[in-house]
């Protein structure tokens, strides 16, 4: 038996809610429909399921943009269909995360609501407000991670307030303690409701006491690389030592800490953290600190533009460096955020088209045999590729709306799942259109016929999960050598006190192997 917590070697299997299964023909997923699915997760042997967040939001960024975070947004179902859920995940012997955003809310949601109206309400101090420069212009030189300046103008208070992501989602003010107090019933709210764990969103951009709001530097190491060309101002400036990455985060941190605890030790928070350009691991570090988060979650496997073989190794190395012997951190190949690793890692490992289905179940096993937690994206289990002909007018998610054609945002990952090849939109709903149209491309990967067809990815990697469950390298211990191999492999050793597992990952035949030493 193994001494280590759940969430140190958890596979965790995040769903997107608005995409997952509908259930009552308005073409948008909702949790209903996620419970008619769960026998399908739980078929792959999942430990975890991470949903992104259903709370009441006006879905300006689907969800990301919270206007009361203790309810369900009625398109997704109510409170009583998320009880319903979790008992049912429980019962199949899963865990269940969820998604909470302590950064920002909506601009609807009543604490900015009332915020906004004068500068000596109640609620006046709960976000960042303040006095333009005496020309008028914006306090400083930040700018929105979606594009555009951080700060938007409100002629009732004669004020600028602070959004490091959309004008919609103004940053709650973490040097209040008011606004602390609030997140902190928050959490209290869904762990009192059985909830597992949460994924923390965007933890990295909490901000508390942000005086004198000092300008970002530039970033002297600045390369466009495979950036899009959209978020390439953004990443000129160097963020940590003015906008991001602020001491609030790590109050904020030990606060929830101390609440998780308080709940039989066994409740987990992952927090999504980065840092400027090779800070990552130093920042996911500091986070996951004695008495603050149980890990992070790594963005390194998910840049945009996809990893060699060696920029894969680099990036697991660097993990390691600082991680080993800990199941403090979290790696992930795909997510809601970033194009699909069966079309982005396709690309930059100079594989063909033929090659994804072998390549896609690799990259899983990878990430299942690496120390820590992993996350699998809705999709990644049947080799879903990226989807990338939506027409412009169909397109939903605000970046993209913003920036196409030249960029198409985040659309193209979060098209609805298919379940059945013969089925109206693949089975995902009875609408007439669907919220982000279906992929015909990806009804030949329908999910029920790919959890029946002997050889599919979807019963390979559930036949590898299983083995995994029996290997005491991976789940007694949190202990790896370093990655070696060369341009076109990746060998490391897995090693507890009865295992030592050396996995080789060959990136030419595209299979894994492994040899106990
Ligand atoms: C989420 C995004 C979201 C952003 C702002 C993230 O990192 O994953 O989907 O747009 O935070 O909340």
């Amino acid at each position: 038996m193994s001494d280590l917590k759940w969430w140190e070697t958890a596979v965790i299997y995040q769903i997107y809610p608005r995409s997952y299964q509908d259930s009552n023909g308005d073409g948008i997923g909702d949790l209903k429909g996620i419970t008619s699915r769960l026998e399908y997760i739980a078929g792959l042997g999942v430990d975890a399921i991470w949903i992104s967040p259903f709370f009441m939001s006006p879905q300006r960024d689907f969800g990301y943009d919270i206007s009361n975070y203790c309810d369900i947004n009625p398109e997704y179902g109510t409170l009583a269909d998320f009880d319903e859920m979790i008992s049912k995940i429980h019962d199949l012997g899963m865990k269940l995360m969820i998604d909470i955003v302590p950064a920002h809310c909506s601009d609807l949601h009543p604490w900015f609501e009332e915020s906004r109206q004068s500068r000596d309400n109640p609620k006046a101090d709960w976000f960042h407000w303040v006095d333009p420069n005496p020309d008028g212009t914006v306090p400083n030189n930040w700018l929105s991670f979606f594009g555009g300046q951080a700060w938007s103008w409100e002629p009732r208070r004669q004020q600028y307030y602070l959004h490091n992501f959309l004008s919609e989602q103004p940053n709650l003010n973490h040097a209040n303690p008011e606004v602390r107090e609030a997140l902190n019933q928050v959490a209290r709210f869904w762990f009192d409701r059985g909830v597992d764990g949460f994924r923390l969103d965007a933890v990295h951009t909490i901000n508390g006491d942000q005086a004198p709001y000092l300008d970002n530097t530039a970033n002297p190491d600045f390369v466009p690389g495979n950036l899009p060309q959209q978020q390439q101002p953004f990443f000129r400036q160097l963020h940590d030592v003015a906008q991001l990455n602020q001491p609030a985060i790590q109050t904020f941190s030990e606060n929830y800490r101390k609440i998780a605890d308080a709940y039989n030790g066994d409740r987990f928070l992952m927090g999504e953290v980065d840092g400027d350009k090779g800070r990552a691991m130093e920042v996911s570090k500091t986070f996951t600190d004695t008495g603050r988060l149980h890990a992070t979650y790594n963005f390194d496997l998910l840049t945009w533009g996809g990893l060699s073989v060696d920029g894969l190794r680099d990036a697991i190395n660097n993990a390691v460096d600082v991680f080993n012997g800990s199941g403090r951190l979290c790696f992930a190949f795909s997510n809601h955020d970033v194009p699909r690793s069966a079309t982005r890692q396709l690309a930059a490992l100079a594989l063909g088209p033929d090659q994804g289905d072998a390549m896609q179940l690799l990259l899983l096993k990878l990430e299942t045999c690496l120390i820590g937690s992993s996350c699998v994206y809705q999709g990644e289990e049947l080799g879903l590729e990226d989807v990338t002909d939506i027409p412009v007018e169909q397109m939903q998610d605000p970046w993209g709306v913003k920036f196409a054609p030249a960029f198409l945002g985040r659309d193209t990952c979060r098209t609805p799942m298919v379940w059945e090849k013969s089925n109206q939109h693949g089975g995902f709903s009875t609408a007439e259109s669907t919220w982000l149209p279906v992929s015909s491309q990806h009804l030949k990967r329908a999910g029920l016929d790919m959890a029946q067809t002997d050889g599919s990815i979807y019963q390979q990697f559930a036949q590898f999960l299983a083995w995994r469950k029996n290997q005491p390298a991976i789940m007694n211990a949190n202990t790896m050598s370093t990655v070696s191999g060369d341009a076109r492999t990746l060998v490391f050793d897995r090693i507890s006190d009865a295992q030592t597992l050396r996995c080789t990952f060959d990136f030419d035949t595209l299979t894994a192997s492994f040899e106990e030493i």
